[in-house]
């Protein structure tokens, strides 16, 4: 396809966090990637998302976090595999960005339309290092709605994850995935 904005969108697919190696995005593209993610449409510009970026020994300490919350949420104590896999979970990719989502009680612009906002932020930014060449992950998982791991990531009572980025080199190239046919999601009204 000549138009390359037309190419990466109709053949990007997400990248599992375990096929995304280093390099990760360096300081610079990082905030490239970022001030892409924060333009978005936004419905009285109320900037209804914030970026965590999770890099270096940050992801580890967090780790920790979810290995001390998995123990307190499960009932049964976890296996050592399984306190591995929290301590590790953010260290499959060089950088992960929590996308957070903050929403006001405003009247002309409802809750739902500034979520929708944030996803839209969670793309963009996908987007966005996929043009760099990176793959990513958007991805929500467990630790997305654990109060004890949003505490420690210092969430606010209006704050929500609305994902986890994972930005990496992909290792591999992911296979095609079905997509729904047109006809069973598309109708045209006529009144
Ligand atoms: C809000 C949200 C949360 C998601 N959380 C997960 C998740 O926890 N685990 C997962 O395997 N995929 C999750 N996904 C799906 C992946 O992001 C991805 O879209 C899918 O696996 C592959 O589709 P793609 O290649 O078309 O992007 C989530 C998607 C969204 C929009």
């Amino acid at each position: 396809m000549d138009n390359p904005v037309l190419a990466l969108l109709s053949t990007r697919r997400s990248v599992k966090p375990d096929l995304l190696g280093p390099p990760g995005p360096s300081a610079d593209e990082i905030e490239t990637i970022l001030t892409i993610a924060a333009r978005v449409p936004d419905h009285k510009k109320l900037a209804p998302w914030r970026f965590i970026v999770l890099e270096g020994d940050a992801r580890a300490r967090l780790g920790e976090v979810l290995a001390e919350a998995c123990a307190a949420a499960e009932k049964e104590p976890p296996s050592d595999v399984r306190l591995e896999t929290e301590r590790k979970r953010l260290l499959r990719a060089p950088v992960v960005v929590a996308v957070v989502s903050r929403t006001v009680v405003h009247p002309a612009a409802p809750e739902w339309e500034q979520i929708l906002s944030a996803g839209a932020a969670c793309f963009n930014l996908c987007l966005a290092a996929n043009a760099l060449g990176y793959g990513t992950s958007w991805i929500t998982e467990w630790i997305a709605y654990n109060a004890q791991v949003c505490a420690a990531l210092g969430l606010a009572d209006n704050e929500r994850i609305a994902g986890f980025v994972y930005i990496g080199t992909a290792t591999a190239r992911p296979e095609e995935r079905d997509r729904p046919a047109l006809s069973d999601i598309v109708t045209r009204w006529h009144g």
